[in-house]
């Protein structure tokens, strides 16, 4: 049934005549998805199947060439689900065993989740392209949205789409494509919720962010701030003698227990919240302290956290004409002389600051852990700042 069988016009005063409530019911898909063109001021110039007898070679071998590009992003999506949950990730020096593994995570994850997006969107335009019609349509514009009819028709439209394909009768592309769809919303989903897995709150008060590198493994361990030179093993201790006012100089925490070990002075190097900024200031410059924290300090020395508390850039410049501590990533200021409070930018709370002694010896320790957590601000930090 045409509409334009119908007399009169029901739409905008030209164009087809609107069916009547029964007429609708009655109506096919076909018909429905004419109607939905006639509606919207359509007019359908030409349409012809790309396979009008079913079953051809040609339709087959249509067919494989759609699903290989499913099948190719079925299993890129399960390789980067392998690559993702079970290559090892955690960092590796150069020249260390198993740096090359290490090495190679980043890209085979980005590759195989980029070859998975790929494949799915070239099936998905290869099916396009190679069972939809060929199709001329002409439309006029016009202004306004939809009646209750043209949307109802629409997804009859939608529905014609998928019968003049085929898809109903075409199994090997339902099958390959709902594989790669549902790889890839798996290897999504996993990677939406597998950060959530890891319980950061295990062990109360020691959980991991609310202790660093620089608490005492057990009472009385003495931690000293030490140097990197280079080499993990080759210690090299901090004495207030070894800086000149005015100066800055990272430092990182040593124990004795681990002279020696190059794997756990190779550690506490690289741990991420370990990094602190010993300062110097020139004599007499005037100071504010925290209140509770005025011991924190050695004389003209001031140990701050390297870790930006904005989103944890490594706050590495100090410019010492203004005692101001610049972090490079989103230009937030931290004046070393008021416990290094923010002054400037989107930081909005001071870098914490390690309590330092020189011990019997003559070298910088620290006197405990830091008073507060590291690094950028999280829901529970509640009153710590
Ligand atoms: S991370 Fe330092 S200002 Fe943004």
């Amino acid at each position: 049934m045409s509409i334009s069988e119908h007399p009169g016009s029901g739409h905008a005063g030209s164009g087809p005549r609107t069916p009547t409530p029964a007429e609708l019911e009655d109506m096919t898909p076909d018909q429905l998805a004419r109607l939905a063109a006639e509606l919207d001021d359509v007019e359908i110039v030409h349409n012809a199947k790309k396979f009008p007898v079913p079953g051809t070679r040609a339709e087959k071998r249509a067919e494989r060439s759609v699903a290989l590009w499913f099948a190719i992003a079925t299993i890129a999506g399960i390789a980067f689900l392998g690559f993702y949950l079970f290559w090892p990730f955690e960092y590796k020096a150069p020249g260390d065993p198993g740096y090359l593994a290490y090495a190679l995570y980043n890209p085979l994850v980005g590759g195989t989740f980029g070859l998975s997006v790929l494949a799915l969107g070239v099936g998905i335009i290869a099916y396009v392209k190679k069972f939809f019609p060929d199709e001329v349509s002409v439309q006029q514009r016009h202004d306004g949205p939809s009646d209750e009819i043209s949307r109802k028709t629409v997804l009859a439209q939608l529905a014609k789409a998928g019968q003049d394909t085929g898809i109903a009768r075409r199994s090997l592309i339902k099958r390959s494509a709902g594989a790669a769809a549902g790889i890839f919303g798996l290897g999504l989903g996993i990677a939406a919720i597998a950060p959530l897995v890891r319980n950061p709150w295990k062990g109360g008060p020691k959980a991991a962010l609310w202790t660093t590198g620089w608490a005492p493994n057990f009472p009385g361990e003495v931690v000293y701030l030490r140097r990197d030179t280079g080499v993990a093993d080759e210690i090299s201790l901090v004495r207030p003698e070894d800086q000149d006012a005015g100066s800055m100089e990272t430092v990182f925490p040593f124990r004795e227990s681990e002279r020696g070990n190059a794997e756990a002075l190779g550690a506490a190097l690289r741990r991420s919240d370990n990094p602190v900024m010993l300062i110097r200031l020139r004599p007499g410059t005037p100071v504010i302290q925290r209140a509770g924290r005025e011991t924190f300090h050695y004389g003209d020395y001031y140990a701050y956290s390297k870790v930006c508390t904005h989103l944890g850039c490594p706050t590495s410049l100090f410019e010492a004409q203004t005692n101001r501590i610049l972090c490079p990533c989103h230009q937030s200021q931290f004046i070393a002389t008021e416990y290094a409070k923010p002054v400037f930018g989107p930081a909005a709370r001071a870098l914490p600051e390690l309590p330092i002694t020189v011990n019997n010896e003559g070298y910088f320790v620290a006197r405990s852990d830091f008073a507060d957590p590291i690094g950028p601000a999280f829901w529970e930090l509640g009153g710590n700042t």
